[in-house]
């Protein structure tokens, strides 16, 4: 038995039997109860020093005898280097500080073993230096060269622009803190997307909406009199993963922010930005100028309402000379829109375009959208909505576009607008913080999520074309291209909320510069630079990220199941809600479980949604055969009877793995224990009491749902499975006012 906290309620529940856990984490938990031996039998290592969390994965741990091509001295190739220079020049004397014990001596003239900084702008006290070409490494790529110049041998970081330089610092100090040996070493690295924006949700009253690591960063009372260190840091570690903006605002939005007031304080963290190659972005609310101004209408076609935009840009860029943009969300969820008036989307952020384009700004559309009135399936509105308008937006629009067609679920299929758009460009948003994948307690790494929906075939080409092709223009020749990350970054001492939500944030830079990206490469670079760059530390930390968000899938919302949370909040399950204001925001819109069959029917008998996928993509998730069993009762409304692949049938399979899920979790617990030597103590008890309450909370979600399925199917359980260890009214009697989220 085990003991349950639910807010100010305590109860016990039973441990259910372990279902079968998946031969990767298997795998996982015998490397580290190998490593628990080793680690006993050496009995003499001592635990590291406790650490915050703060360094995030620029810790820059000591590192032992050096093994590789270390430099000597640091140079930059220009006597009056720019703020960017200089942020990656102090970045070399910090991290060398850190690894080596004592800052590289700067030198003057080139001697051998030094390490050279050189872009176009940065290039005048050393001639002929070999500059990578912008074919090469694009605006802000960068080369990472070890050559002979003058006669020396020389590391070279270059690029076309001194950000490029910067990166390329980052990734060279990165690449050392990880162990790298640098003899020849010969990198080129260039940028697969343009635009790579964190989205902060963030109110001026420092709440943040669906945050949980504390209160947003930006401290808008103090602002522009304060500067926190905070933000500096906050850049750096932006810059070090390659981001290049920041949207500060909700896009729920307050046009607040847009007043002189605030516009000050927004030029105050621009400047800060500015170095670390960060451009800033506001949220803009459509009915800013009634607001602000009281004009009698937001209309676009209403040439007082384009003066006032066109006014506002001007008046912004005084402020913040390379302001972004702006990044909206209209006509959903209540946001007022063009629609508002009859105007479409493309009116509406082709006004605000208008009024961005004499200073090179772009809008950020989202196309996160369903009509209040509930016309069809919620997961078709968009596609419906937006590809009539393909090829009506102004060359500096990009359509946001959510990874899934629902809402950042543990697992959505794409979002079938990629693909569908090849003349708008569209950028993919992320959810970086985690609604509906357990906040910040849980332990769910993002990357393989985002890797699944990156590499998915859309069919929308004759030649491949992954959804990653689409977002990186390859696909459609998009002029610009971007990626959008929601951040989960807050007030928290650990930036976070959790240091493994850390990795998120770190992989959401990685694979918005390479949307090809492998997550477990990054989720391995984050462990070494993270914990450790002992080999077998780094294997079982990036199995257990690895292994992470499939958990959760199966303890939350396995075989296609979606959106069971618990309303308002999201916090835990609640399947059986069926009496909100609008049926597609309850569960069992979702599911729609019955005494005989259970799934949402997607094919032509039903929404059709599957539909609006390219051709081979629709006939394989419209069969029932066809389709993997992780998307079934997406696309498919079955009976509980309905058979699988592997003999089970769709209830048994529900239930196995649900406690596979739950065994997942306990695997994870098993391996992260074996670690307690390795790791210092405070960010392993941190780590080591999430995972208590994630486990506790994987097996609420077990027992509540299936719970939930008994009372609807009838159906008894399989013999070697536990019964829930509560009857179903005591999990509807569950109620959590004060989670965060509430009222969002
Ligand atoms: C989700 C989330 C909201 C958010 C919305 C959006 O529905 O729960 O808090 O505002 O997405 O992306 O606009």
């Amino acid at each position: 038995m085990i003991t349950q906290t639910f807010g100010a309620e305590t109860v016990r529940l039973t441990t259910p039997k372990s279902g079968n856990g998946s031969r990767v984490v298997r795998n996982i938990v015998r490397r580290a109860a190998i490593l628990f031996t080793a680690i006993a039998t050496a009995g003499a290592l001592s635990p590291a020093l406790a650490e915050d969390g703060y360094d995030l994965w620029l810790r820059y741990a000591p590192l032992e005898e050096a093994s590789y091509a270390t430099p000597r001295h640091v140079m930059a190739a220009c006597s009056d280097p720019s703020a960017t220079i200089d942020a990656a020049l102090d970045e070399i004397d910090r991290a060398t500080q850190s690894m080596l014990g004592e800052a590289l001596p700067r030198a003057d003239t080139l001697q051998g073993g030094t390490l050279v900084l050189a872009s176009p702008e940065c290039s005048g006290m050393l001639e002929n230096l070999p500059l990578p070409s912008s074919y090469e490494v694009g605006v802000d790529g960068y080369a990472i060269k070890e050559i002979r110049h003058s006669g020396r041998q020389i590391t070279l970081i270059s690029a076309q622009s001194d950000i490029g330089v910067l990166y390329g610092t980052f990734d060279y100090l990165q690449r050392m803190a990880r162990g790298q040996n640098f003899t020849g070493v010969n990198i080129v690295s260039r940028p697969k997307t343009q635009l790579r924006l964190l989205n902060h949700w963030d109110n001026l009253d420092r709440h943040v909406e669906r945050g949980y690591s504390g209160q947003s960063i930006w401290d808008w009372h103090r602002l522009p009199g304060y500067l926190d260190p905070k933000y500096t840091d906050y850049a750096r570690a932006n810059a070090s993963i390659g981001i290049n903006g920041v949207s500060l605002t909700n896009v729920n939005a307050d046009a607040t922010v847009l007043t002189p007031h605030y516009l000050e304080k927004v030029a105050a963290l621009a400047d800060v930005f500015r170095p670390y190659g960060i451009k800033v972005y506001l949220t803009a609310r459509f009915s800013a100028p009634m607001e602000l101004d009281g004009l009698p209408t937001a209309d676009p076609r209403d040439p007082a309402v384009q003066a006032w935009w066109q006014d506002k840009a001007n008046e912004i860029y005084t402020y913040v000379p390379d302001f972004g943009g702006f990044l909206v969300k209209a006509n959903s969820e209540g946001q007022p829109g063009p629609q508002d008036y009859g105007r479409s989307h493309a009116e509406g952020a082709n006004m605000l375009a208008a009024a961005l384009e004499p200073h090179g700004g772009n809008v950020m559309w989202r196309a996160f959208v369903y009509s209040a009135e509930e016309p069809e399936d919620r997961v078709k509105q968009a596609y419906t909505e937006f590809v009539p308008l393909d090829g009506q937006f102004a060359d500096n629009v990009l359509v946001q576009v959510k990874n899934g067609p629902l809402d950042f679920q543990p697992r959505e299929p794409f979002h079938p607008l990629f693909g569908a758009m090849p003349e708008t460009p569209l950028m993919m948003e992320l959810q970086i913080t985690k609604e509906y994948l357990g906040f910040s307690t849980h332990l769910a790494y993002l990357g393989t999520l985002w890797e699944e929906v990156l590499s998915a075939e859309t069919h929308a080409t004759d030649q491949r074309a992954p959804v990653a092709s689409v977002i990186d223009g390859t696909a459609h020749d998009y002029e610009i291209t971007g990626m959008a990350g929601v951040a989960n970054i807050g007030s928290d001492r650990n930036w976070s909320g959790s240091i493994f939500d850390q990795a998120n944030w770190y992989a959401f830079g990685r694979m918005a510069w390479d949307p090809d990206a492998s997550a477990e490469a990054i989720a391995r670079d984050w462990a070494e630079l993270t914990f450790s760059r002992a080999p077998e530390v780094a294997d079982i930390i990036t199995g257990l990220m690895m292994g992470s968000r499939e958990a959760v899938v199966n303890y939350m919302t396995p075989l296609g199941l979606t959106h069971l949370m618990g309303t308002g909040h999201h916090y835990g399950p609640a399947p059986w809600v069926d009496d909100l204001g609008r049926a597609d925001w309850t569960p069992y819109y979702y599911h729609k479980a019955m005494k005989d069959a259970v799934g949402f029917d997607r094919t032509e008998t039903g929404s059709n949604a599957v539909d609006q996928y390219a051709g081979p993509v629709a006939q394989k998730w419209a069969g029932q055969d066809t389709v993997p069993d992780e998307l079934l009762l997406w696309f498919h409304r079955v009976g509980w009877d309905h058979e699988l692949d592997n003999g089970n049938t769709v209830w048994e399979e529900l239930v196995r793995r649900y406690d596979l899920g739950v065994s997942q979790v306990e695997d994870m617990q098993t391996v992260w224990h074996s670690l307690e030597h390795e790791v210092d103590a405070e960010r392993f008890e941190q780590v080591s009491a999430f995972l208590a309450i994630q486990h506790q909370e994987a097996i609420w979600w077990r027992d509540a749902s299936i719970a939930y399925w008994q009372s609807v199917n009838g159906l008894p359980l399989p013999e070697d499975v536990a019964a829930p260890a509560r009857d179903l009214d005591y999990y509807k009697s569950l109620s959590f006012p004060n989670a965060p989220g509430q009222g969002e």
